[in-house]
């Protein structure tokens, strides 16, 4: 059912409580290495001003494990985010208690809240935590998307508390495209999936064969799969205890799971190390990035589809020259032309790399929480907020 949006309701005069994820980077400065999830929730902040609403936006950083962590303190995020909104926007002491009832927001204002993780009680779910947390707002908005497959008091306890719960514009903007290329894709619909291990992605595997008309598989745990049929892999990266189970996923997959042809191979697993492309892999070799046949054979693929969607490397991708497969990729799902949906860091770092970025229909700010919505799981976060008929603001 479709989620209330904070387009929605009236904010006007009213505390509105923003739950964002601004569990950014820092570098051992406590400097913000990548302000990317800082950025994309900006227009639901932006939107709240803009209808005079007094603003309080809380958030976690990293995982502090319930106890106040210099380091992970929000106020670099509150630096920056000042400075993107172009005013102040103060840090509250704490996220609960007297001194942040002390400086609520009036309307037109901004306050950011310190780390909710330094309260046990926020991983917790506890529900006394979570009255303290309603009790700060009129509205709840949740623009927390890579957040949302926690169920923790700020994402899902306070809404029990709350009159009103609905979906921030990214929020809004993730659950659109991810549903619309997991539920009702133009077709044919291609699915990438790459990165190590095949038991990080089962789940997504089983459910994205339920929906795409192709699956192209890349990185190590197309290994896992070669090795399941029987075919050599030498040293590569391979799960073992996971054979049995790529087997099964194979027989009942058929041809709509495709596995590399042929693969660039290296000695050894370190920058500058000898390679080449094979068809076969040697005893001694580790394989590194999808080889120039699969390059071709998966771009023609790609270029064939109308949705794309991509989780994951297809090599080594930290260690150029072994990006190449995935950079060669991310350029072919921009010259598609298609709809694509892309999460997961390196995949990101390879349509840069490529300099294909805006080109991409939209680039998931969530980890985790994209993968759970790729196996078709449920996110306690959305699934708490009100559903849209429901609704009479
Ligand atoms: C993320 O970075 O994936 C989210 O902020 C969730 O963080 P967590 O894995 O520490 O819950």
């Amino acid at each position: 059912m479709a989620k209330l949006s904070i387009k929605d309701l009236d904010l006007k005069d009213k505390t509105v409580f923003i739950r964002t994820d601004f569990n950014v980077p820092l570098n051992d400065s406590n400097q913000i290495t990548s302000d990317k999830r800082i950025r994309a929730s900006l227009p639901t902040i932006q939107y709240a001003i803009e209808h005079c609403a007094a603003v309080i936006v809380a958030s976690h950083l990293g995982r502090p494990k319930g106890k106040p962590t210099p380091n992970l303190t929000l106020a670099p995020v509150a630096a920056r985010l000042s400075e993107l909104l172009g005013k102040a926007v103060p840090l509250a002491p704490d996220c609960t208690g007297l001194e942040v009832a002390r400086v609520k927001p009036r309307p037109g204002e901004v306050l950011l809240l310190e780390n909710l993780r330094f309260h046990p009680e926020e991983e917790a779910n506890d529900p006394d935590f979570s009255k303290q947390l309603a009790s700060l707002a009129d509205i709840y908005i949740n623009d927390a998307f890579g957040a949302a497959h926690r169920a923790h008091a700020s994402t899902v306890g306070m809404i029990s508390y709350v009159p009103l719960a609905a979906a921030g514009l990214l929020m809004d903007r993730e659950l659109e495209w991810l549903g619309r290329v997991t539920r009702n894709p133009d077709r044919p619909c291609v699915a990438l999936l790459g990165g190590a291990k095949v038991s990080d992605k089962i789940g997504v595997i089983q459910n994205l064969l339920t929906v795409v008309d192709k699956l192209l598989v890349g990185g190590a745990m197309a290994y896992t799969f070669l090795r399941a049929k029987n075919e050599p892999t030498g040293r590569s990266l391979i799960e073992e205890d996971k054979i049995d189970l790529a087997r099964k996923i194979l027989a009942s997959a058929g041809a709509k799971l495709v596995l590399p042809s042929d693969h660039i191979v290296a000695s050894e697993l370190k920058p500058g190390a000898s390679s080449e492309a094979v068809t076969r892999i040697g005893p001694d070799r580790i394989a590194v990035d999808i080889g120039p046949q699969t390059i071709e054979q998966y771009a023609q693929i790609i270029r064939g589809a109308k949705t794309v969607i991509w989780n994951g490397p297809m090599g080594v991708f930290e260690m150029p020259p072994f990006d190449k497969g995935t950079v060669e990729l991310a350029k072919a799902v921009a010259e598609s032309g298609a709809i694509s949906v892309i999460g997961g860091g390196d995949s990101e770092k390879a349509i840069k790399a490529a300099g294909v970025s805006d080109k991409i229909t939209h680039v998931s700010t969530g980890g985790g929480a994209s993968l759970e919505f790729l196996s078709g799981l449920e996110l306690p976060g959305v699934a708490a907020l009100t559903d849209k008929t429901a609704n009479s603001a």
